[in-house]
């Protein structure tokens, strides 16, 4: 089914199983231990060994010999694999880096060897006998040295300019001029990269943690240089990803070549050490932003340049992207500039680009606000747009930023804010409120299903789209329900595995509209094919509670598959409504935190969410996405800090323990408001993303807040006690 013609009313605009707060159809299945996760898999029939990643000791350099004998000797070993002995590897399209390293070492604790013993522990104990020597050599860790060299990045990202921004500036009544940093930031998700491998002749097995099958498959085609129909992928259960799990990692790679080698099966997870060094982070950014306004609020001038690092051939953080469509202003620019760094790959992290840029551009929002003497709030509201700001032709296909910021302030209380900072205290406390907006962008992905209608009435929902913790296997089969005229009971959802029709996969906040709408096109050809066998009229019959009704008929509607399952697929695929029509989901962020005016102690204790992001298909799991964003962005604003070692090269916290993110201590009463909407553009659901549009804005509205309780602007993140403690305000 081709979407390229905005939405009329079609089944799903019943909603009596869509848009229903429903609880996770998976849920007992992880709470009694039966969601089988990566590591999960097992068969005692198998023979499994287990496998034990070395990470290099170097960041940048060669390797010059390894020793293996040691290693080899050990008890249990059944095998090591090293490039040496791998054979020729290919390269992925989605990363940079090599997932097997040697002799060249790209990064810090890349991957050099698999030991691969009868037990975990054997092959833990042996790969500490591995013997590696180096020939180590200067590299680059240091943003700021790097940014001076940086150049403009490839066409894609590519430097934007609409009218004349030097003038304007120049010219402004009002202008602010400062940069911001942003630090490198691990996913830090729950579940370890993990994978078994098995290999049934030219036949090969990965079940693995992974958010995006599709990509999964082509990148370990090209790496193992395979074809696709000798590989499987299997991930129906996956304990978070953030972007950290977008395609196949070390661990894939070294169980597949481990397995062939061992002639067995082969399981491999990274350790928690591993990972901060061994897969991707988020980049660290330097910011500059320069706003330039007219007394009464109007901006006139808006740049912003954005420099971050990367091993050679990675990506820059698109920390500027946004800033391309928030705000009005006839004079604009954007720059993106990448300096080559020897850290580990930066990659995808949740809303990779907003979430960076929004920490950077909501604080000048902020400053901007106060020069100007305008509440925040209002600053925004006179600066929205309907139109694409730098091509007034184009507008949004659905745009309620002030809707969420007029509805966050009445719900948040925000007249009480004290617009001076250092004013309001409650007890020893001093007490600030801050605001930011939110933007995420909207896009959408082709996506496949197939849907089978039993004897029994059940359907059961097939595709390969990831449910990576988000509620994919609910909303897939609200969606079903709804199509079918079914309740939730009668419909079953598998995700996951490669075998399946090609879905969004989980990305970009993009899984949810894309995968459903992928369902809803396949159940459009199976209503089709149930009316034709049924022999009713394809163009009044309706389903409902369980039955097809057409005319004065009422059929149950498992007598459809009375004499054998009825099956259709189809895949969505999304036409050029997404160039026409601007597509983004918008939010209002509020934050309210307490700072101890001695000890600089930082509380948040009250947030808020309010967002329009379409439909929304189930205001349960969309608003645990939204917690757990705002969450993410608690950590971002307070604590999160992946520290540079910068003689070594190598993210010195690189455990659970050094690397603080936020626990349910930390976590206030947390709110969470949907407007109602509908978004006709985006899809037959007439749904977006909103998951990752949780997270955009939120470290500035605390950093804003942390403002507005004490008067000192930190502009490089995280919000730490020791960047306020000297400068805190005199109090009584
Ligand atoms: Mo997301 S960073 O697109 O998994």
């Amino acid at each position: 089914m081709r979407f390229d013609t905005p939405a009329t009313v079609n089944p799903i605009d019943q909603l009596k199983v869509v848009g229903q707060p429903i609880e996770r159809i998976d849920g007992p299945r992880k709470v009694t231990g039966t969601a089988t996760y990566a590591y999960e898999w097992h068969d005692s029939k198998l023979n499994t060994t287990y496998g034990f990643i070395v990470g290099a000791g170097i960041a940048k350099g060669r390797i010059v010999a390894m020793d293996l004998a040691a290693a080899k000797a050990a008890p249990g070993v059944v095998t090591i694999v090293t490039a040496e002995n791998a054979g020729k590897l290919g390269k992925g399209d989605f990363l940079a880096a090599t997932l097997l390293g040697g002799p060249a070492i790209q990064h810090y604790h890349q991957a050099i060897a698999l030991v691969v013993a009868d037990s975990f522990e054997q092959a833990r104990a042996a790969a500490q006998l591995v013997r590696v020597e180096y020939a180590e050599e200067q590299g680059a860790f240091d943003l700021t040295v790097a940014k001076r060299t940086a150049g403009p990045v490839g066409s894609g990202s590519a430097d934007s300019s609409i009218g004349d921004f030097d003038r304007a500036y120049g010219d402004a009544d009002v202008s602010l001029d400062e940069t911001y940093t942003t630090p490198d930031q691990a996913h830090a998700m729950m579940e370890p990269h993990a994978t078994l491998a098995l290999w049934e002749g030219n036949n090969l097995t990965l079940w693995t943690s992974q958010q995006m099958i599709n990509w999964g498959i082509r990148d370990l085609t090209k790496i193992l240089d395979m074809p696709e129909e000798n590989l499987r992928l299997v991930s129906p259960f996956i304990g978070g990803g953030f972007g950290g799990k977008a395609t196949v990692a070390a661990d894939a790679i070294l169980a597949a070549l481990g397995a062939r080698a061992a002639g067995r099966p082969v399981k491999v997870a990274q350790t928690r050490t591993l990972m901060f060094n061994n897969t991707t982070h988020r980049p660290a950014t330097i910011q500059r932003i320069r706003l330039g306004a007219r007394r009464d609020g109007k901006i006139t001038a808006i740049g912003h340049e954005s420099w971050s690092g990367n091993i050679a051939k990675g990506l820059p953080e698109n920390a500027v992207m946004q800033t391309r469509l928030l705000y009005a202003g006839a004079n604009r620019m954007t720059a993106l500039r990448l300096g080559v760094l020897d850290l580990p790959e930066g990659s995808s992290m949740r809303a990779p680009g907003e979430a960076s840029g929004m920490m950077a551009l909501e604080i000048a929002m902020d400053e901007m606000a106060e020069k100007l003497g305008i509440d925040p709030i209002d600053f925004r509201v006179i600066n929205d747009t309907q139109v694409d700001p730098e091509n007034a032709d184009r507008p949004f296909s659905r745009r309620q930023l002030t809707e969420c910021l007029r509805t966050g302030a009445e719900k948040f209380g925000w007249a009480n804010r004290k617009p001076r900072p250092g004013q309001h205290r409650d007890g020893r406390w001093l007490i600030g409120m801050g605001v930011a907006s939110a933007i995420r962008g909207d896009g959408s992905r082709d996506s496949a299903a197939r849907v089978r209608l039993d004897s029994e009435g059940v359907v059961t929902v097939e595709t390969d789209m990831t449910d990576i913790g988000t509620g994919s296997y609910t909303i897939i089969g609200q969606t079903a329900a709804e199509m079918m005229g079914l309740p939730m009971s009668m419909v079953a959802v598998s995700l996951g595995d490669s075998r399946f029709p090609r879905g969004a996969g989980s990305a970009g906040q993009r899984g949810a509209n894309s995968s459903t709408s992928g369902v809803y096109a396949a159940c459009m050809k199976l209503r089709e094919a149930v009316v034709e066998k049924l022999g009713l009229n394809v163009r009044d019959a309706r389903f409902a509670d369980g039955h097809v009704i057409s005319g004065d008929r009422r059929i149950p509607l498992a007598e459809a598959a009375r004499d054998g399952s009825i099956v259709a697929e189809d895949m969505i695929v999304f036409g050029k409504l997404g160039e026409t029509y601007e597509q983004q989901t918008f939010g209002a962020q509020f934050a309210e935190v307490a700072i101890d005016p001695y000890t600089a102690e930082i509380r948040v204790r009250r947030m808020l969410a309010v967002c329009a992001a379409g439909r929304i298909i189930n205001p349960r799991t969309a608003r645990s996405q939204v917690i757990g964003a705002m969450t993410m962005g608690v950590g971002a604003a307070l604590m999160e800090d992946l520290v540079v070692d910068k003689r070594r090269g190598f993210f010195v916290n690189h455990d659970l323990a050094g690397y603080e993110v936020p626990v349910h201590a930390d976590i206030p009463n947390q709110d969470v408001i949907f407007l109602d909407e509908t978004d006709e553009m985006s899809s037959p659901m007439k749904a977006k993303g909103v998951s990752e549009l949780g997270l955009t804005g939120v470290g500035a509205s605390i950093a804003n807040a942390v403002y507005n309780a004490t008067g000192v602007r930190v502009r490089q993140y995280p919000v730490t006690i020791d960047k306020l403690l000297q400068q805190l305000p005199e109090v009584d």
